[in-house]
């Protein structure tokens, strides 16, 4: 089946005060996009984005509040519903306490829903059986760090392998049909989850992220950014045990 591509006048975020989603919607406000619709747990810091965006680009933001805590909780009973937008960007996510997840199994958790069993809710009740037929797109940020377990990070790497892998399965769900799902493995980017946990030299500012996902708006797949990561993540995929109990 053939669909004409769509601009994207309408984004929905579940992550709004991160960074990164920060920098994609202002680019997007620069390209014409209408209305935002941004969910952070940080209402304050949504608020002032919010602001941001009216005051700059006279677009129309709309604000909830969310804590990925709580959606990740089987006992919740809030029914997450999802509007229609033209992009679902998922930026949401947290290293958490790394060193203290190896002793402490409810910082494990907590880094668990925070970057994965929180989303689910939400990536479920964006596709569901008719939006798959629509004309949209899901960007969803994983990272590198799904790639192999390291001694360093293998709470938040599980998560966002966990996370990888169920996207995926709704990438292959929605080929041939018109909603793309793009899967963004990320390597370090300069914002405050890796300010002095990476060398300066590898990180990429959230502005050239931003600008090098919106030079492809309709891409769907998995990607890795910036696209070296690829190379460099299978090597160290194949790396002896010896070597990677270093990382
Ligand atoms: N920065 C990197 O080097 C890097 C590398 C690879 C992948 N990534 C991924 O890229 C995405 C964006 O990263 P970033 O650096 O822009 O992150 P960031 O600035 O630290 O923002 C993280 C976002 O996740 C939200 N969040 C965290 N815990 C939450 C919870 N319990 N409930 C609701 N929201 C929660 C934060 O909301 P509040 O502000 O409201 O707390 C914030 O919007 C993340 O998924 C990250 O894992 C980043």
């Amino acid at each position: 089946m053939k669909w004409q591509k769509k601009n994207i006048k309408s984004i929905w975020v579940l992550g709004s005060t991160s960074e990164v989603a920060r920098s994609i919607c202002r680019e997007l406000a620069v390209l014409g996009c209408k209305h935002f619709h941004l969910i952070a747990r940080n209402s304050i810091e949504n608020e002032r984005f919010a602001d941001e965006l009216e005051q700059s680009f006279g677009v129309v933001v709309n604000c909830q509040q969310t804590d990925l805590m709580v959606d990740a909780n089987l006992n919740n009973k809030y029914i997450f519903e999802v509007g229609d937008f033209d992009l679902y960007l998922v930026t949401a996510g947290s290293l958490g306490d790394a060193e203290l997840a190896r002793v402490d199994a409810e910082e494990a958790l907590r880094i668990t829903a925070a970057n994965y069993t929180g989303l689910v809710r939400w990536i479920t009740a964006i596709a569901n059986p008719e939006r798959l037929n629509k004309q949209s797109r899901l960007w969803v940020f994983s990272s590198v760090a799904a790639d192999r377990g390291r001694p360093s990070n293998y709470h938040y790497g599980a998560a966002k392998a966990a996370l990888t892998t169920f996207c995926e399965g709704l990438l292959l769900r929605c080929n041939g049909k018109p909603f793309a799902v793009r899967i963004v493995k990320a390597g370090f980017i300069s914002t405050k989850m890796a300010i002095g946990k990476a060398p300066a030299v590898l990180c990429v500012s959230p502005r050239c992220v931003a600008k090098k996902l919106l030079k492809r708006p309709d891409s769907r797949g998995i990607e890795y950014l910036p696209f070296w990561w690829l190379p460099l993540m299978l090597v160290v995929r194949f790396l002896p045990s010896f070597v990677a109990s270093k990382l």
